[in-house]
């Protein structure tokens, strides 16, 4: 596919009559010496200095103002990139590719004539080992009063309210009535946002991320997408192409060369349906023809039809494609290459188009209704993506877990808290987890999913009671979290005997509940065994109580699962 697209250009290229190849963009470079450049066209342009880039003109005003304006920055603030030089990489007849050099690597702005904003692509030759990594703009507050993303949409709250109100944990205040101000609301899930960016009466500036292949992570994967800086009051739009706020570990090491984008940053009067209908356009145009770049014209697809070993259909299940042969990284951390989600359909059939070509493992987990009790996950290494070609994987069967030795389950096996107490109605909300009860009392056959809550945090202790109706055998206790932040602590009890723990001793910190994270952080599963005297015939209860408690940090509950081996 790749090749034929090149050699159509190839041929374009040869076709155009030479009035046409005569005709200059309109769209600039301006180099202002002493590392200063202008770089835009006739609708906008920005001033691009050793480090930052300010004065952005756009309808009749600077929108940067006094804010700080564009970088590039790995590992929060303390390294954004200095780039040492500018050149025209590249043109034609209206549009210039500008690529600014760092040590570490390429950005490139393509400036289209006609474009209010542009494509952004950022190639790397040096980037060091690292968690974060990201491009954004500072802007003018005046202009930008509003954030946007698909979870939330609403006035970035003043940075007047932030300096009267009490710090009580990282960029999180109280007020005086009690409510919190925090960054962390402005929060999504990378691979299903359609557009976030900042607004206002006048002008509206956008990230519209078609693909989304260059992002670490897999479908749960949460960012940080807007905010008011609590510092300067800066309006702040978020590009986290390699990002950490809701993972405990996430470094990589790239290759030289791995390129991330290109996005449409995109400019406009302000309006969030002209942004939606560009960002379905960017979509639809993806991957983008004009990218001028061998490895990421050359894809393939792939489909594949996942059956559970017992013959069910994996009906809904998130299908991620992602690195080969590497079985100690759970798709959430992985982050160096290229990656791409689906889910499977009713019958368990899915397909992914646009790959880049490539080994990849396949890997799959159920994402609840009528695969709610699956509590394994499948995998399938060396998935060869070849240009132009479709990988047809035919029947792949993901072995479980009999259904008829299941003691009980609580919550569907999906990796979020969806079903439980209070897990709704937004994804993010701080202290929301401080909410569930200390105490909780949830009996088989008479509770609902909807008794137990979707977070445990506080001193206190919830019971589980549940028969055991035919002979006790060995069996199996499967705790999975779908998240866990370092300083909340349990023991397991099974009839007044340790089981197991939930403990920040085995158990990294993703930094998830106490940055609001509601419906998921990032996934942990503890199995432990349980010896067939350790369960009784007629009533046997088991307590999650926590013994260490810190405010706003525990766990996110997924499910709970007691089944015969
Ligand atoms: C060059 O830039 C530096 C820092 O941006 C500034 O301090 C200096 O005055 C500039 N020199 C000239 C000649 O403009
Ligand atoms: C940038 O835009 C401003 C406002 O439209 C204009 O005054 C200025 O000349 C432009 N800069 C360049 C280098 O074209
Ligand atoms: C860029 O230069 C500044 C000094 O002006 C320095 O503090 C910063 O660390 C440099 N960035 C990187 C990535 O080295
Ligand atoms: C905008 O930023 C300025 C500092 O440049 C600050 O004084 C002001 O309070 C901010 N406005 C809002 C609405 O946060
Ligand atoms: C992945 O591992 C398998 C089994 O160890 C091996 O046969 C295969 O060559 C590996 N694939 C790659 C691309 O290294
Ligand atoms: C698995 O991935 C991690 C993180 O990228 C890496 O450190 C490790 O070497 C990889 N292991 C294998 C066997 O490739
Ligand atoms: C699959 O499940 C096992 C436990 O059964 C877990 O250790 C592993 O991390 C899971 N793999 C993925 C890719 O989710
Ligand atoms: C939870 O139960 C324990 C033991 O019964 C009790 O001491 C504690 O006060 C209860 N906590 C709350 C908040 O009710
Ligand atoms: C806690 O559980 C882990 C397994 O998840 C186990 O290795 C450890 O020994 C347990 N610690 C205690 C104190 O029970
Ligand atoms: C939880 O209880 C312990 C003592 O058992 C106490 O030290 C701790 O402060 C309590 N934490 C909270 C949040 O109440």
């Amino acid at each position: 596919m790749g090749v034929f697209k090149a050699l159509a250009f190839a041929a374009l290229a040869v076709a155009v009559p030479v009035e046409e190849r005569a005709k200059k963009p309109q769209s600039f470079l301006k180099d202002l010496g002493n590392s200063t450049w202008v770089i835009g066209n006739e609708i906008w342009n920005v001033t691009q200095n050793r480090q930052y880039a300010n004065k952005l003109f756009y309808k009749g005003g600077d929108r940067v103002g006094n804010a700080v304006g564009h970088y590039v920055s790995y590992n929060g603030a303390a390294s954004d990139l200095n780039w040492t030089s500018a050149a025209v990489a590249d043109s034609g007849n209206d549009w210039i590719n500008v690529k600014f050099t760092a040590n570490e690597g390429d950005f490139h702005w393509v400036i289209y004539d006609d474009l209010p904003g542009a494509y952004q692509y950022f190639v790397n030759h040096a980037l060091p080992t690292l968690g974060e990594f990201r491009t954004l703009w500072r802007l003018d507050n005046t202009s930008f009063s509003r954030g946007r993303t698909n979870v939330k949409d609403g006035v970035l709250p003043p940075l007047e309210e932030y300096r009267s109100a009490i710090n009580v944990q990282d960029e999180t205040w109280q007020k005086a009535d009690g409510t919190y101000l925090t960054k962390y609301d402005w929060s999504g899930n990378v691979r299903d946002m359609d557009f976030h960016g900042v607004y206002g009466d006048e002008v509206g500036s956008w990230y519209l991320n078609p693909g989304k292949d260059y992002f670490n992570g897999d479908q749960l994967k949460q960012e940080l997408m807007v905010h008011r800086e609590s510092q300067t009051g800066d309006a702040v739009q978020l590009n986290m192409i390699h990002g950490t706020h809701y993972q405990a570990i996430s470094r990589d090491a790239f290759a030289d060369g791995k390129v991330w984008g290109p996005w449409l940053w995109y400019l406009n009067d302000g309006s969030k349906d002209d942004a939606a209908k560009r960002a379905q356009e960017e979509e639809e145009a993806w991957p983008y023809k004009w990218f001028d770049d061998k490895e990421y014209q050359s894809r393939g697809k792939m489909q594949g039809k996942l059956v559970l070993s017992d013959g069910r259909p994996a009906a809904g299940a998130a299908v991620f494609l992602g690195d080969n042969n590497n079985s100690t990284i759970s798709t959430l951390d992985q982050g160096k290459g290229y990656y791409y989600t689906t889910y499977a359909d009713e019958d368990g059939k899915f397909d992914i188009h646009d790959i880049r070509t490539g080994t990849y493992a396949l890997y799959a987990w159920g994402n609840g209704d009528s695969i709610a009790d699956v509590t394994t996950n499948f995998t399938q290494n060396d998935v060869v993506i070849k240009p132009g070609k479709n990988t047809n994987l035919k029947e792949l069967t993901w072995k479980v877990t009999d259904t008829k030795n299941r003691i009980f389950q609580i919550g569907a096996f999906d990796r979020k808290t969806d079903g439980f107490a209070l897990s709704g109605p937004t994804p993010f909300e701080h202290a929301r987890i401080s909410k569930c009860p200390a105490n909780l009392t949830y009996t088989m056959g008479k509770s609902q999913t909807s008794d137990w809550c979707f977070g445990q945090a506080l001193n206190g202790t919830w019971n589980i009671n549940f028969p055991v109706k035919t002979a006790p055998s060995d069996s199996k206790l499967t705790v999975s979290l779908a998240g866990f932040s370092q300083g909340t602590s349990a023991t397991i009890l099974l009839n007044g005997v340790q089981v197991g723990n939930i403990t920040s001793a085995s158990l990294v910190n993703s930094q998830d509940t106490y940055r609001g994270a509601t419906r998921n952080g990032e996934w942990r599963l503890l199995e432990f065994a349980v010896a067939k005297e350790g369960l009784k015939m007629g009533e046997n209860r088991i307590d999650v109580g926590v013994e260490k408690a810190t405010q706003w940090r525990g766990w996110l509950w997924d499910s709970i699962v007691l089944e015969r081996l």
